[in-house]
């Protein structure tokens, strides 16, 4: 079974529907973000503070790019999608796109501290939302408009997928 990767915002419930999806189909499930963090020793937050975005995105595009390509599940960070040459790698992967509306991830995240562009209060997050939402498209191979549906419909979606 090919790789399937899971994309979407920050807050789209990636990281919980991929684990129930890993856990349904008996696979194997890994985050890009928790890669890093095993790669690096230090915590996202961390990352981004004393090295900056720029530093992360090379870790992200580091371990992207070493995830297996078969029987997996990986959810990628919300901001995978930044970088074109990320975009052009998932092109022919299995991609899944959770999208989310603003309102239900400002509902899920509110005054979430842990990741820092959501924490940083210069930052557009519903600009960036919107100026994302046409990489997503971009890659998906599906998409899935997540409102309205359980867990469990989200991950019966994905398998009939495949
Ligand atoms: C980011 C999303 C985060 C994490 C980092 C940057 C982003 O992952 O990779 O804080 O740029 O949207 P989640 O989407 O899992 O929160």
């Amino acid at each position: 079974m090919k790789t399937f990767y899971i994309i979407g915002f920050m807050g789209s419930g990636k990281t919980t529907i991929g684990m129930a999806l890993a856990r349904t189909l008996s696979i194997d499930f890994v985050d890009t973000d928790e890669l890093i963090k095993i790669k690096t020793g230090k915590d996202i937050k961390d990352i981004f503070a004393s090295e900056g975005e720029q530093a992360f995105r090379e870790y992200e595009r580091d371990v992207l790019l070493h995830t297996p390509a078969r029987h997996c599940i990986v959810a990628t960070g919300g901001g995978i999608v930044e970088r074109m040459d990320n975009r052009q790698w998932l092109a022919d992967k299995r991609v899944v796109y959770l999208q989310a509306s603003w309102e239900s991830i400002a509902q899920r995240l509110k005054e979430d501290q842990s990741r820092p562009i959501w924490a940083d209060q210069t930052r557009d997050k519903q600009a960036l939302l919107e100026s994302r939402l046409s990489k997503y498209l971009e890659i998906a191979s599906y998409t899935i408009n997540t409102e309205q549906l359980s867990p469990q419909k989200i991950v019966d979606q994905i398998i009939s997928f495949s």
